[in-house]
């Protein structure tokens, strides 16, 4: 992928979207089946340690390789020295990654004080300098997400303006400071100014909850990524009915105002390919611990699945999975094409 494919993409006025990044629940598994209901999105992975990929081969080697649906794949890094940022570029080159983003984002404590994250925030010449050696080790375009600011003495243009200088090729902002973390309201206006002051692409992340919302607040932004929203309704990136594989859905006239809602069997049958694919690309027992907590989100629309809860946060083997899924399909079949809201109250525990 050429270092200028992003504004290619803009002036062809492709409007794209993320999955967002998120340690923890994102792996191979998660990225296949958001593929499988929307196509058009693209995947970044969780954060790895730039240091740690250099040094360990075993963790390149059960990370980065992925299938073929998750193309193009983008991998996310952090870490502090720009040596290791460039060593760990050429790593990552070997596995058919599309691109590499670096976390400049994450505010955690002990990271920050040891000076990388978001910390980066108020070094923006350190900030630099990372870009700067990714983009000569290599040819794989580099992109960079972080916040507002720091603490809010921190000016983000100036610091994106270091970033583009040093050929970041796009800036995804979420909209608090490393400081706020997870509080406060959202508020778009610094990253619409951020854009105008900016010739490379600027995405728009927090808050998002699928394509009728993001058309409210684009605005002058190029694209949007989407975290939360995403748990329960894979198809929230959905923006119309051609992007559908028309093979995962029951019947054709769901959208409400933009969004599409799942029937009860679509997102049965999406938890149980999630399920599958687990199976498929984790090695280790732990796949069931991963699904356990998929399993309660993807119904978590469906009120009376508090019934099945229990079952679903003890499953041990992918019969289990398919068993438990199959028991609300026989208890509620006469729901099975019902989005939430046409489900009876009185069906409700
Ligand atoms: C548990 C957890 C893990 C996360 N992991 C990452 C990560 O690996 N890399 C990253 O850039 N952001 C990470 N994030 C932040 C999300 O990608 C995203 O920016 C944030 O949740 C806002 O998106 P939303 O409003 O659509 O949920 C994480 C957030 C949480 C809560």
């Amino acid at each position: 992928m050429s270092k200028n494919f992003w504004k290619e993409q803009i002036e062809k006025k492709w409007k794209l979207c993320f999955l967002a990044p998120m340690d923890w629940y994102w792996d191979s598994a998660y990225r296949q089946t958001m593929k499988k209901v929307a196509p058009h999105i693209e995947c970044i992975t969780e954060f790895y340690s730039a240091d740690w990929l250099v040094h360990s081969k075993m963790l390149a080697d059960s990370v980065l390789p992925h299938t073929e649906i998750e193309n193009p794949l983008i991998v996310q890094i952090f870490w502090k020295d720009p040596e290791n940022f460039a060593k760990a570029a050429k790593i990552i080159e070997k596995y058919d990654v599309a691109w590499i983003d670096v976390n400049m984002w994450c505010p955690a404590k002990k990271v920050v004080k040891s000076w990388h994250w978001a910390w980066l925030l108020i070094n923006e010449c350190k900030a630099y300098e990372i870009i700067e050696s990714l983009n000569k080790a290599t040819k794989l375009p580099i992109s960079v997400k972080t916040r507002l600011s720091f603490d809010w003495n921190q000016n983000l243009i100036n610091f994106a303006k270091w970033l583009e200088s040093a050929w970041a090729s796009l800036i995804t902002v979420h909209w608090r400071t490393a400081k706020q973390a997870y509080t406060w309201n959202a508020n778009f206006e610094p990253i619409y100014e951020l854009k105008n002051n900016l010739s490379i692409p600027v995405i728009c992340n927090w808050d998002v909850e699928n394509y009728e919302d993001w058309m409210k607040k684009v605005k002058n932004l190029d694209w949007f990524m989407i975290w939360r929203a995403t748990f329960w309704n894979p198809w929230c990136f959905i923006k119309n009915w051609e992007l559908i594989d028309h093979n995962w859905i029951t019947r054709p006239w769901k959208f409400i105002n933009w969004m599409y809602h799942p029937t009860l069997w679509e997102i049965l049958e999406i938890a149980e390919f999630h399920a599958v694919k687990l199976v498929e690309t984790k090695k280790e027992k732990k796949w069931c611990l991963e699904i356990r907590k998929h399993l309660v989100c993807y119904l978590k629309n469906f009120p009376w699945v508090k019934n099945y809860r229990k079952r679903l946060v003890t499953v041990e083997t992918l019969e289990e999975v398919i068993n438990v899924l199959n028991d609300i399909k026989i208890e509620f079949k006469t729901y099975l094409n019902s989005i939430p809201v046409e489900i009876p109250k009185e069906n409700y525990i």
